[in-house]
């Protein structure tokens, strides 16, 4: 498992999976019924865009960098910058937070929420990070195979991103895997699953998947397009497909996306947002 999300923390599609989780945090934490979140693939929490994994790529200079330095972008982004000001010093931007801290920022009291790292050096930053009094329980093993087991049973409130690195060729069935124990488990839970774009016909291919596997559970597509597909050996862009959404969320979710494709894409980049699924 060589994957490491320091290399990667902070850029386009960090961009986008983080403007839809915060997103959906405020949705789901706005009721009195206590939320969980499973966060099966969570990281190392924070992530140093000074140290030397960030600065070989540059990822997030051209993504988080671009984003903090433009303050008429959409209100969507509004508790993502806020979360990437509250892990800095004033005017600085050497820290880029991961999925739990902005989970973390976002959880009341009565809430759960429930990480998954595999990476011995990853799930140690992560204990390190992870406030003591959020209760939030680090587990270190295999989200796939966790997840499942501490979903809470229908009618819990339950949200559940899926975030793996994409570098096993089988991540895909897995996800489709999670997907149907999930709902077979909850079928309210509301999940946010992350991929990359490379080509179309595997893109698709995931999309008719999901489709299939959350049959009669709405289904929306967050897609961004850096560039045309020309070349699939690059990751030419990524989408965040999300079983059971809040109503809504498609607008700021295609705020979201056409800022990003506009202001960090290319030529014949683009953003959109596509129901796929019918709801029950
Ligand atoms: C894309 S990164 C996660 C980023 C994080 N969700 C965020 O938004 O900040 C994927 C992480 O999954 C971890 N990982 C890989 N396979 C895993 C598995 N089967 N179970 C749990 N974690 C895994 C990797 O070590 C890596 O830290």
């Amino acid at each position: 498992m060589n994957y490491r999300h320091a290399f990667h923390a902070g850029n386009f599609a960090d961009l986008l999976k983080h403007a839809i989780l915060t997103r959906l945090l405020r949705d789901l934490t706005v009721g009195a019924a206590p939320l969980t979140v499973i966060d099966t693939h969570a990281g190392a929490g924070l992530y140093d865009l000074r140290g030397d994994l960030s600065r070989r790529t540059g990822e997030a200079e051209a993504g988080i960098g671009r984003l903090m330095a433009d303050a008429d972008a959409p209100s969507v982004f509004d508790d993502l910058k806020a979360a990437v000001g509250r892990v800095n010093a004033p005017k600085e931007g050497r820290y880029y937070p991961g999925s739990p801290v902005l989970i973390a920022n976002a959880l009341r009291p009565r809430d759960r929420y429930i990480a998954c790292e595999l990476r011995p050096d990853d799930h140690a930053a992560l204990k390190q990070v992870l406030p003591r009094e959020l209760g939030a329980v680090v587990h270190k093993g295999d989200g796939w195979v966790h997840a499942p087991t501490v979903a809470p049973p229908s009618p819990a409130a339950l949200l559940v991103l899926v975030d793996p690195p994409f570098e096993q060729g089988d991540d895909y069935v897995r996800a489709l895997d999670l997907l149907t124990a999930i709902l077979a488990v909850n079928g309210r839970a509301t999940l946010a699953i992350w991929l990359p774009i490379k080509d179309l016909a595997t893109y698709d291919g995931f999309l008719g998947d999901v489709e299939d596997a959350a049959a009669g559970h709405a289904v929306l597509a967050v897609e961004i397009r850096l560039r045309p597909l020309t070349d699939p050996m690059r990751l030419n862009g990524c989408a965040v497909i999300v079983v059971n959404p809040p109503p809504g969320l498609e607008i700021p979710a295609r705020a979201a996306a056409e800022w990003i494709a506009t202001k960090i894409g290319e030529d014949g980049a683009l953003g959109r947002v596509t129901m796929v699924g019918g709801g029950a």
